[in-house]
C-alpha cells in the first residue's frame, strides 16, 4: 500500500474522479495541482470569468491537503513574537490580518457553496508543559494582542490537555474536514465551467512572452495565458525555490480516548510538537493527533525530517496519547503522514517565477496552508486578473532574487546529489530472496546498490535508488511503502513512479 489511502480524511470521503487529459487543450489559465492551493486558485479565477483547466497527477486532495490536521487558524504555534523579531511589527500585523481574512474567506466559501465539511468554531491553544516557559507564553499573548488578535493567557485546566502548564488562547478559531472541503471546492469549480483532469502528471512548463505550454507525461498539452504551479514544491528547478525551502514531514493518528476529547484545538510550543483537535467522526472521545518525530540523520540536510521513519513517528504519537491521558492499551484507527515545506524567514513564497510573469507558484506554506494556501490563492488569482492585493509584498516570490541570482542558486545546487548519492543507509542482509511480500529496502545486487520491493503477489520490483531530481540517495519508508528523498522532498512509489515532486521523472531501473 502506498501512503495515499491512510488519511482519516480521504478514507472517510468519496473523492471525485475525472478523466486524464489528452490531446491539445487551451485555456486562459492552467493550474497544476488539485490540492487546497490549486482548487482555491482555480475557483477564484473561474469566479472572475476565466476559463481554467486543472491538471492533477493523482486525485483531488490526494497529497498534503488530504493529510492535514484540518485546523483553520491564525495561531501558527507561538509565531508572532518571532515574526515581530524578524520582520518588524507592521509585517507581523499584516501576516495576522492575512490569516484572519483567510479564516473569514473559508467560512464564507463554506456558507455560500453549502459545503458540508464539519466546519466548527473552537478556541486554539499554543501551550507548554514546562512552567519555565510561562514568561515566553505571556510575551506571545502580549505581542499577538498588540497585533490585533484575540489572544489571552490560558491556565492549565483551560487548555484541556493533561500536563499543560499554561498556553496562549486564540478564541473563535476553526477546524474542518479537509477532504470534504476540497470536494466542495472542486464541485463549485466545475459548476462554473472549470475542467479538472486527474492522473495527469505535468512534466514540462515552457513559457514565452505570449503564452505558456504545459506538457503532460502522457503527451497532452495545454496552451494558456498563465500557469500556476500549485504543486506544493515547484517542479524541477523552477525559480530555484527547491534550494530555499525545506521539506518537513509529520504523522497523524485518529484515536478514541476513554474520556471526552478536549473541545479546543491545541499545539505544544515544546519539542517534539504535538498538535490536537477534536475528531467528530470518532464521536465525543475522538481526537486527531499530529506531530513530527525525531529527525533522522539525512544525507542532504541534517536538519530535515523529510525522511523520518513515519512508522516510528506514528507509534510515538500513540505513546504520547497513552502517557498523556493514561489510557492503557489504545490503538490508532487511522494513521498517516505527509510533508509540507518551510521557509527560512517563516513567510511563504507566492507569486510569479523570477523571469516569467506567466508562471506563478505558491510554496513554503510552513504547515499552515489551509489559511496560508487560501491567501496564496487570492494573491495568485488577483495577480493573474490584474487586481491589487494587500499581501503581495509580504509573501513575495521575488524575494528569492532576480533571474541572475536564481540561475546562480540553481547552478550551485546542481551538484547536491553527487555529494550524497553515496550516502545510502544500511543495506538489507540476505538478498532479495529474504524479502517478504510487502517489504522493501536497499540491497547489494550484482555489485551495485539497488532498491528492492516485493509486492503482495510476490513479484520483485528493482529500482535505482537515486532521486531523479538532483541525484540524492533515497531511503525506504516502510510505513508508507515509498522511496523518499530527504534533499528536497521528492517521493516515489515502490516501483519508481513519482509520488511527490520536485522530481518529475520516475526512478530508473538498475543497469
Ligand atoms: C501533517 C500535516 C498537518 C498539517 N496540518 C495543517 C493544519 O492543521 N492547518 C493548516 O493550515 N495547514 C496544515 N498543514 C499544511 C497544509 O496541509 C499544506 O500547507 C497544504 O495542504 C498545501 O496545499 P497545496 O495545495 O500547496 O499542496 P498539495 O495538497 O500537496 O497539492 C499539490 C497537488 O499538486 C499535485 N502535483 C504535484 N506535482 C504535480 C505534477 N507534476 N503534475 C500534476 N500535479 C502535480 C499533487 O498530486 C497534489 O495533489 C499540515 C501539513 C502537514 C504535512
Ligand atoms: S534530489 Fe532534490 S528531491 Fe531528491
Amino acid at each position: 500500500m502506498d501512503d495515499t489511502a491512510r488519511s482519516v480524511w480521504l478514507a472517510t470521503t468519496t473523492m471525485p474522479r475525472y478523466e486524464p487529459a489528452s490531446g491539445d487543450l487551451t485555456a486562459d489559465v492552467v493550474v497544476i495541482g488539485a490540492g487546497l492551493v490549486g482548487l482555491s486558485t482555480a475557483l477564484m479565477l473561474a469566479d472572475d470569468g476565466a476559463d481554467v483547466i486543472v491538471l492533477e497527477a493523482h486525485g483531488v486532495g490526494a497529497r498534503t491537503s488530504g493529510h492535514t490536521t484540518g485546523k483553520v487558524t491564525s495561531q501558527h504555534g507561538a509565531i508572532y513574537t518571532e515574526l515581530v523579531h524578524r520582520h518588524g511589527r507592521n509585517k507581523a500585523a499584516l501576516y495576522a490580518a492575512a490569516n484572519e481574512a483567510a479564516m473569514l474567506q473559508i467560512t464564507s466559501l463554506v456558507e455560500a457553496l453549502a459545503i458540508e465539511c464539519e466546519l466548527t468554531t473552537a478556541p486554539s491553544y499554543a501551550y507548554s508543559t514546562d512552567p519555565g516557559r510561562l514568561d515566553s507564553l505571556k510575551r506571545e499573548v502580549a505581542t499577538a494582542a498588540d497585533l490585533g488578535l484575540a489572544a489571552t493567557l490560558a491556565g492549565q485546566n483551560e487548555v484541556g490537555v493533561p500536563g499543560a502548564a499554561a498556553g496562549v488562547r486564540f478564541s473563535e478559531q476553526l477546524y474542518l474536514h479537509p477532504a470534504k472541503y476540497l470536494v466542495g471546492l472542486a464541485a463549485a469549480f466545475e459548476e462554473r465551467g472549470g475542467r479538472i483532469y486527474d492522473r495527469t502528471r505535468v512534466v514540462d512548463v515552457d513559457s514565452t512572452s505570449d503564452e505558456v505550454v504545459v506538457r503532460t507525461e502522457a503527451g497532452a498539452t495545454v496552451t494558456a495565458g498563465h500557469a500556476v504551479m500549485a504543486t506544493l514544491s515547484p517542479l524541477g528547478v523552477t525559480g530555484g525555490f527547491f534550494a530555499r525551502v525545506r521539506p518537513r514531514r509529520s504523522s497523524g493518528i485518529a484515536v478514541r480516548l476513554p474520556v471526552p476529547a478536549p473541545a479546543g484545538m491545541a499545539i505544544t510550543v515544546d519539542d517534539p510538537v504535538r498538535s490536537t483537535r477534536p475528531w467528530p467522526g470518532g464521536g465525543p472521545n475522538g481526537l486527531i493527533v499530529v506531530g513530527s518525530g525525531p529527525a533522522t540523520t539525512s544525507p542532504g540536510d541534517a536538519d530535515s525530517n523529510a525522511q523520518a521513519d513515519t512508522g516510528a513517528n506514528e507509534e510515538a504519537l500513540l505513546n504520547w496519547v497513552r502517557s498523556t491521558w493514561d489510557t492503557g492499551p489504545i490503538t490508532a484507527e487511522y494513521s498517516w503522514s505527509a510533508h509540507d515545506y518551510s521557509t527560512p524567514d517563516l513567510l511563504p513564497y507566492v507569486g510569479s517565477v523570477p523571469g516569467s510573469d506567466r508562471v506563478l507558484v505558491a510554496t513554503g506554506l510552513n504547515k499552515w496552508g489551509l489559511t496560508q494556501g487560501t491567501i496564496a490563492a487570492e494573491i495568485l488569482s488577483d495577480q493573474i486578473a490584474g487586481h491589487a492585493n494587500p499581501y503581495v509584498d509580504l509573501y513575495s516570490s521575488t524575494r528569492i532574487g532576480g533571474p541572475a541570482a536564481v540561475a546562480e542558486l540553481i547552478k550551485g545546487n546542481l551538484s547536491v546529489g553527487k555529494d550524497f548519492a553515496t550516502g545510502h543507509a544500511k543495506r538489507l542482509t540476505g538478498g532479495a530472496d529474504h524479502l517478504e511480500p510487502g517489504d522493501g529496502g536497499l540491497l547489494d545486487h550484482e555489485g551495485a546498490t539497488v532498491g528492492a520491493y516485493r509486492d503482495a503477489s510476490g513479484e520483485l520490483h528493482l529500482v535505482k535508488p537515486v532521486c531523479t531530481h538532483l541525484g540524492c540517495a533515497l531511503t525506504w519508508n516502510r510505513a508508507d511503502t515509498t522511496w523518499d528523498c530527504s534533499c528536497h522532498g521528492s517521493r516515489f512509489t515502490p516501483d519508481g513512479g513519482v509520488l511527490d515532486g520536485p522530481a518529475t521523472k520516475p526512478l530508473q531501473r538498475p543497469e
